[in-house]
């Protein structure tokens, strides 16, 4: 039986169209539910607000988490651990909700195996590295905050002639930056997956301002290279004067997409539907138009993505 549950979040766009999945599916079946403020710390700490249909209205559409989050150190230590569980114990948690990437993913395993906690993940990041699920909440948003601020870049890198390199976010995964720079039109892209040269791209763009094609625009992502240090190399390489742009935290936030509202409103109803079917420690993932489950222990393993047939795309088109 599931009378109450807990959620806890991470922040990027949508986490909070699945949160108001989350309540409203989870309140259509009689079922409490506790918002645990700031992520893990405030399961340790018991800092909870309760939430029905109506404390979720109007934020379909805002980014972030109204939970907000913390990066949790105390949850790393024994005592952490053994006080988040003393407060799902005293507040009588039959379950677990956890909307976040691989950290908090592996926090959600770890409460699952070690102490037997009922745990549901719904995996969002904008680094789209969570292994086995295709669609993270997050990236799609992320992708597209991201091309905005390019398609602006490419107005002055095309009037101005210009080299522009671009940094994007990602951790260690290429997904954010193949993105961007296929849907952005870019020229190349350094990512993590893949060996690069930039001899060669120095080249590339010597053998193009020989044709007259002076603008160009290289993403990186930031588990590669930064912006700065591929900027400076481009320069000493060709003698052309070359700007960075750093893209940042505003990839995590801004409105949703129709993709990660619709992503949201799926995940955190399967998150209550499948708890009630007993499903425990995984997390949930888009194939086709089902969500499938996926356990914990093969999601929070590396992802390894392959971007060899975007790269092509991308080359042939540039
Ligand atoms: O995991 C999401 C992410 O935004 C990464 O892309 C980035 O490397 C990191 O978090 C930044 O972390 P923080 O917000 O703690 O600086």
């Amino acid at each position: 039986m599931i009378k109450r549950i807990g959620v806890l979040t991470r922040d990027c766009s949508g986490v909070n169209a699945a949160l108001r999945s989350v309540v409203r599916t989870a309140d259509s079946h009689g079922i409490e539910v506790l918002g645990i403020i700031r992520g893990y710390d405030g399961l340790i700490d018991g800092n909870f607000m309760p939430l029905d249909r109506r404390a979720v209205s109007g934020i379909l559409n805002q980014g972030g988490t109204i939970l907000k989050s913390a990066r949790s150190r105390r949850f790393l230590t024994e005592e952490g651990q053994r006080k988040a569980l003393e407060t799902i114990e005293k507040n009588q948690l039959d379950a677990l909700v956890v909307i976040g990437g691989n950290g908090s993913l592996t926090a959600a395993h770890l409460l699952a195996t070690k102490f037997g906690v009922k745990v549901m993940g719904i995996p969002a990041t904008i680094d789209n590295d969570v292994n086995g699920v295709d669609f993270c909440l997050g990236a799609d948003t992320a992708v597209n905050v991201a091309l905005d601020a390019l398609d602006k870049i490419r107005d002055t890198a095309t009037s101005l002639e210009r080299i522009f390199v671009v940094e994007v976010m990602g951790r260690d995964c290429g997904y954010l930056a193949m993105k961007v720079a296929l849907a952005g039109g870019c020229e190349d892209v350094i990512i993590p997956e893949q060996d690069f040269s930039l001899a060669e791209i120095c080249r590339e763009i010597q053998e193009g301002n020989a044709r007259e094609k002076v603008s160009w625009i290289i993403i990186v992502a930031e588990g590669r290279a930064t912006a700065a240090e591929v900027a400076t190399a481009i320069t000493m390489l060709t003698g052309l004067e070359t700007r960075i742009a750093v893209l940042g935290h505003i990839q995590r936030g801004g409105r949703p997409t129709a993709f990660d509202r619709i992503l949201g409103a799926k995940l955190g109803h399967a998150a209550i539907e499948y708890l009630l079917q007993g499903k425990t420690d995984c997390c949930l993932s888009l194939k086709e138009d089902r969500i499938e489950t996926v356990s914990l222990e093969i999601a929070i393993q590396p992802k390894k993505l392959k971007f060899e047939a975007d790269y092509r795309l991308l080359k042939i088109l540039s």
